[in-house]
């Protein structure tokens, strides 16, 4: 039995930065709203042409692989967690592929959106363990801003999203008592609808609807949230599978070196670490800077953690994500 453990991490982020102010210009809000409900002060749009979610997600993976001083042909498998994939297929891991210039490696998305990137590292974990790959590269990636409403009527959803991408090098640890030590996943799909984007599904709707739909009154090209009912699941979750995966490792809050959650609300983070009694040091947050950006969130500030030197050796590092789906998932780590 293997374990696997990240040995490499990266993220990107698009350089133009939309403050709240900015967002005040074109929809009624303002930044004493934004600030008081979620911690977010400005978060990234990427600016038309200059990026896409595969093209971000192939610059943090590039970080990742420097960093983790594997060539891209040491690569085995790559797993890419979006909700907001370029094409509608095929999904961007194929397109990560060919832009890194891997070889002909298997290619796997994962639709999970806000636990996407624990799902995908879940993934990852068990094909290491069961030795059937060595490395494996695990990105998060989105590019919200080109599909958010960004009138009054969407205020309430486009105030939080942001775009960017995080990646993880995952490989091979001998020692099981380091590494990924366990994830948690779990689904509750009677709310999918709550936190969803109905079109252009092929549910609801034929694609030449879509091609002559003009209707600009047709809410259901944006993503929808019910947010409060969104607010209460998720602190009701993440708490629950935080305790699910200590408890599984015969550990307790006050084990935890640093907890990362998937950056959603700060509200919901601060809940958490109150309810824990952990202290600043102990939760990282940077919703601040990026606002919420789903599968990318974890890796970016897994990674911002990493490079302020507040992930180290021997520390018990714990992932937690909840979102659309519902989805919400954990990880246990010792770095
Ligand atoms: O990442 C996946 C998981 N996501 C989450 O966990 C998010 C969970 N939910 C939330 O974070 C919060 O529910 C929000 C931040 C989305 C909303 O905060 P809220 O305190 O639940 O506000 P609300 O939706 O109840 O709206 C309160 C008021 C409403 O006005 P009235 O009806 O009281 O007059 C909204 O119309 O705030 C209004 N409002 C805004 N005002 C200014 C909604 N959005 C805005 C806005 N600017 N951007």
């Amino acid at each position: 039995m293997y374990n696997s453990k990240i040995i490499g991490l990266g993220y990107y982020v698009p350089e133009n930065v939309v403050t709240n102010d900015d967002l005040a210009q074109v929809m009624d809000t303002n930044d004493a709203w934004i600030q008081e409900r979620t911690g977010i002060k400005e978060r990234r749009h990427v600016i038309r042409g200059e990026d896409t979610t595969t093209t971000m997600g192939v610059k943090a993976a590039q970080i990742a692989i420097d960093r983790a001083g594997i060539a891209k042909d040491d690569i085995d498998f790559i797993v890419f967690a979006t909700l907001s994939p370029d094409y509608y297929f095929p999904g961007p891991g194929v397109l990560v592929q060919r832009d890194l210039g891997i070889k002909t490696v298997g290619a796997l998305d994962v639709r999970n959106q806000c636990s996407g990137f624990i799902y995908a590292l879940s993934v990852a974990d068990q094909y290491i363990k069961s030795g059937m790959y060595r490395n494996v590269l695990v990105i998060g990636s989105e590019l919200h801003s080109h599909g958010l409403d960004m009138t009054t009527r969407g205020r309430a959803v486009s105030v939080i999203f942001g775009d960017g991408a995080g990646a993880a090098i995952l490989t091979r640890e001998e020692d099981t008592d380091k590494g990924i030590l366990s994830t948690h996943l779990h689904s509750e799909g009677q709310h999918a609808e709550e936190l969803s984007l109905i079109a252009p599904g092929m549910g609801k709707r034929w694609v030449t609807d879509i091609i002559n739909d003009d209707d600009p009154n047709d809410e259901s090209y944006y993503p929808y949230m019910n947010g409060q009912f969104v607010f209460k699941n998720a602190v009701v979750r993440f708490s629950e599978v935080i305790l699910e995966g200590l408890a599984a490792n015969n550990l307790s809050p006050k084990d935890i070196n640093l907890l990362v959650p998937h950056q959603a609300n700060l509200r919901i983070s601060q809940f958490i670490q109150k309810k824990f009694d952990l202290s600043d040091d102990q939760v990282y947050n940077n919703i601040m800077k990026y606002g919420n950006t789903t599968a990318a969130s974890i890796p970016i500030a897994l990674t911002e953690a990493w490079e302020e030197a507040k992930v180290n050796e021997g520390d018990l590092v714990v992932l937690a994500a909840f979102g659309s789906g519902f989805t919400w998932g954990s990880a246990i780590i010792r770095w």
